[in-house]
């Protein structure tokens, strides 16, 4: 559910029509709903009750911090991959001990960050990473916390480019050999073991593979405790999917995930950690678009509008669907077209859609892309020299500019001329 929706024939975001902030801040934009974002952080937590648990929220989704730090003020924390995660986190004002830093490639910089600002765990991914955090750590005669991200192999079934938890991924450390790993980080000085991290992919819509790592998870549990180890955390990952096409699709609720959750490793009375990014982000945002030309093809209709693959590369990267709306909403029974929506870039793979029905639009009109709030914003470039689009924030009937769009003047000063050209 999502607070996008028709009202008096015209698209609102909460109680604010989205024309009037597109006519405010021009087009292309994004616009999130905070009670969205926050309706989909407190199910999750919701779903954990009973258990002590964190959400730790997967920034890389969307990382505004106006949005941060509304997440942060529900009490989420924030699952970080980078320095800069790490910097936007607590420039939000997110507590050090709810921020977890996962990833896979951390540089002994980021880890010297991370300790010296407080960090809640090092998620730790293979063990020349544990020897650099070991010494990083004593160096600073600090003692990090972590746990260790085992590779359960099991297929997340999602897209290839998102999947993560089979073994020819470069994710963890094969859950095979993971017994050897915990023996080494016991024997590593500047370290505290104390649970297990697993994240087997993104936009995962059957519980089953989040099942079967679980289950794998609790066995571990048990073995390395029968190790000596102290395991009192489980990091769960993220990766619970969301519907991208508002029917036919139903993915599981965090409800259901929350008693998978306690099913499988609610009787080790471990401390539980979730990451998940795109469900609370992802039908929490729009990106909002205006029809340029309508252009006679060959064989087919191409809709120009003003958003390009730079400003939302799902669908070029990842073959990704995202309903798109008009803004005004069709009269029942309004003339329908089929067209080939596209950007304005340079290439072909600007394309959003191919041979997309939708109510007939021409030019002026704004269309909607649902589902744009995880991995849009953030993974928006200014290729073509196309400025980053401005990110909006609405609560109730209120809106803010959380980010401006640069002006070409802002975009061009970043470059320097060196003195010798
Ligand atoms: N935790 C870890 C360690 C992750 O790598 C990720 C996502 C998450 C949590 C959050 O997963 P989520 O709940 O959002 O599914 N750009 C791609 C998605 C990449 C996901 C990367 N890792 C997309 O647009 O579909």
């Amino acid at each position: 559910m999502d607070h996008f929706l028709y009202r008096d024939g015209v698209l609102y975001a909460e109680d604010v029509p989205v024309a009037e902030i597109a006519a405010q801040v021009g087009t292309p934009f994004y616009v999130y709903s905070s009670a969205t974002l926050l309706r989909h952080f407190r199910l999750f937590d919701e779903a954990l009750a009973g258990m002590d648990h964190l959400v730790c929220f997967a920034m890389k989704s969307l990382s505004n911090q106006a949005i941060l730090h509304l997440l942060a003020e529900a009490g989420a924390g924030m699952d970080v991959v980078s320095g800069g995660e790490y910097a936007r986190a607590v420039a939000a004002g997110v507590p050090s001990d709810r921020i977890v830093f996962s990833g896979v490639g951390k540089t002994r910089i980021e880890m010297r960050q991370a300790l010296q600002g407080g960090i809640r765990q090092f998620n730790v991914e293979s063990e020349p990473e544990m020897h650099a955090l070991s010494a990083v750590a004593v160096e600073l005669g600090k003692i990090a916390p972590i746990t260790i991200r085992v590779n359960p192999d099991v297929d997340a079934k999602t897209h290839a480019k998102i999947a993560t938890g089979k073994s020819e991924n470069k994710f963890g450390v094969p859950i095979s050999r993971a017994r050897e790993v915990y023996a080494l980080a016991a024997s590593l000085p500047g370290l505290e073991v104390i649970g297990i991290d697993v994240h087997i992919g993104s936009q995962l819509t059957d519980l089953a593979p989040f099942e079967a790592a679980y289950l794998k998870v609790a066995e571990l549990t048990e073995q390395l405790r029968a190790d000596g180890h102290t395991i009192k955390r489980l990091d769960l990952g993220g990766g619970l999917g969301i519907p991208y096409q508002q029917i036919n699709e139903a993915p599981p609720s965090p409800q259901d995930y929350g008693a998978l959750i306690k099913r499988t490793v609610g009787h080790l009375g471990c401390e539980i950690e979730i990451e998940p990014g795109r469900l609370i982000s992802g039908n929490a945002g729009l990106m909002v678009s205006k029809v340029i030309y309508v252009k006679d093809g060959a064989d087919r209709q191409f809709l120009i509008i003003d958003g390009a693959m730079n400003d939302l590369i799902r669908p070029a990267m990842y073959d990704a669907h995202h309903d798109i709306v008009p803004v005004v909403q069709p009269a029942p029974g309004a003339d329908q077209a089929t067209y080939d929506i596209v950007g304005p870039i340079c290439e072909s793979g600007d394309t959003f859609a191919k041979g997309r029905s939708m109510a007939q639009v021409g030019p002026d009109d704004l269309v909607a892309f649902r589902s744009a709030g995880a991995y849009g914003a953030v993974m928006a470039s200014e290729y073509n020299s196309r400025p980053l689009i401005p990110e909006v924030l609405v609560h109730r009937d209120q809106f803010a500019v959380i980010r401006a769009r640069p002006t070409f003047d802002e975009m061009i000063a970043r470059d320097i001329i060196p003195v010798w050209v």
